[in-house]
């Protein structure tokens, strides 16, 4: 196992979408910024920069391992900034309970570089490591427990929901005969057993075979659309009027949840549609700040291929 390295500075995680992140938000000196998924800080170094020395970043993390990189980022920030440490979905329901507000707010969703690159997390199907993956690792599910535990149904529905795989039944038996013997304990009992369970043409096509199965043991563990979910109406809460939310989702279905969320809240009236007039009265909370999500340019995929998948969706607080 490769030692537990943490990089020497957030240079080495390169931002997705930033020059358009930074644009929609139109960070003005003197805001508060509210960074929830702050990682290693790319982002949020470069929304600093836009505070220009005067305003406040509050970063959120559930990774205990963010916080060295946000004690760097503390140390050169120049603005008043403070990390909380937890899933968003609860942190940002208690600072809109407590009255908190902003004027920017970004989620970068999904596992940080750093994350996939620490073999020890178990995120990676490339290197042998304990099946884990919890962002967190003091929360209770890890993806042993759910290859050992969850009954064949459940898994097979969850590697076609979040991961698409095609192979979902196949797999799932492969993984439930297999734990019988001997529970999983290791990533790279899985990435076997996940192999000999797909026909031969499928385990050289499109990608690494064990690709869909790990992202969806991924979102099923960290829960990553119900914290979604729940994270979209505490960011609106906080935000002030003009204040912008900014969403970078890597995923479908992630992104599927952003674009229902915003069209709703831009909308305003919830009547049925068979009412010949609104009796809601709700009026539009959100405004679009673009129709279509933004895409990253071929020039930055090139350089960064973690951005091929990424769709940024932002609007501002009517
Ligand atoms: C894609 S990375 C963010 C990278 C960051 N924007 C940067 O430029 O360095 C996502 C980060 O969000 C964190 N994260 C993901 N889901 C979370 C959740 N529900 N609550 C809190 N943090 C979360 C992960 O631990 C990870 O560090």
């Amino acid at each position: 196992m490769l030692p537990n390295i943490l990089p020497t500075s957030n240079a080495d995680h390169v931002p997705v979408l930033a020059a358009e992140v930074r644009e929609l938000l139109g960070v003005q000196p003197g805001e508060t910024v509210v960074d929830a998924t702050f990682g290693a800080g790319g982002h949020a170094s470069l929304l600093a920069e836009d505070l220009a020395g005067r305003g406040k970043l509050v970063a959120i993390d559930r990774d205990p391992g963010a916080k060295s990189y946000f004690d760097r980022f503390k140390a050169r920030a120049g603005i008043d900034v403070r990390f909380l440490r937890g899933d968003f979905a609860i942190v940002l329901a208690q600072l809109a309970a407590n009255g908190i507000k902003a004027d920017a707010i970004l989620l970068d969703l999904g596992i940080s570089s750093m994350q996939v690159d620490r073999p020890e997390r178990g995120f990676s199907y490339a290197t042998d490591a304990p099946l884990d993956m919890r962002m967190d690792p003091s929360s209770e599910t890890t993806a042993a427990a759910i290859v050992n535990t969850w009954d064949e149904r459940e898994l097979v529905s969850v590697f076609r929901r979040y991961g698409e795989e095609r192979y979902a039944a196949p797999i799932a038996r492969a993984i439930v005969r297999r734990r019988a013997e001997r529970p999983f304990t290791r990533t790279g009992d899985l990435v076997d057993v996940i192999k000999r369970a797909i026909p031969t043409p499928a385990r050289f096509g499109e990608g690494h075979p064990a690709r869909r199965v790990f992202q969806a043991l991924r979102i099923a563990v960290n829960d990553e659309l119900g914290q979604l979910e729940a994270a979209l109406p505490a960011a609106l809460e906080m935000l002030r009027p003009g204040g912008r939310l900014a969403v970078i989702s890597f995923h479908s279905l992630e992104d599927r949840i952003v674009k229902r969320f915003f069209a709703e809240q831009a909308k305003g009236c919830t009547c049925p549609p068979e009412f010949p007039i609104c009796i809601c009265g709700q009026e539009p909370t959100l405004r679009l700040l673009s129709r279509k999500p933004v895409r990253p340019s071929a020039d930055e995929t090139e350089h960064n291929p973690r951005a091929t998948s990424a769709r940024l969706r932002a609007a501002v607080r009517a």
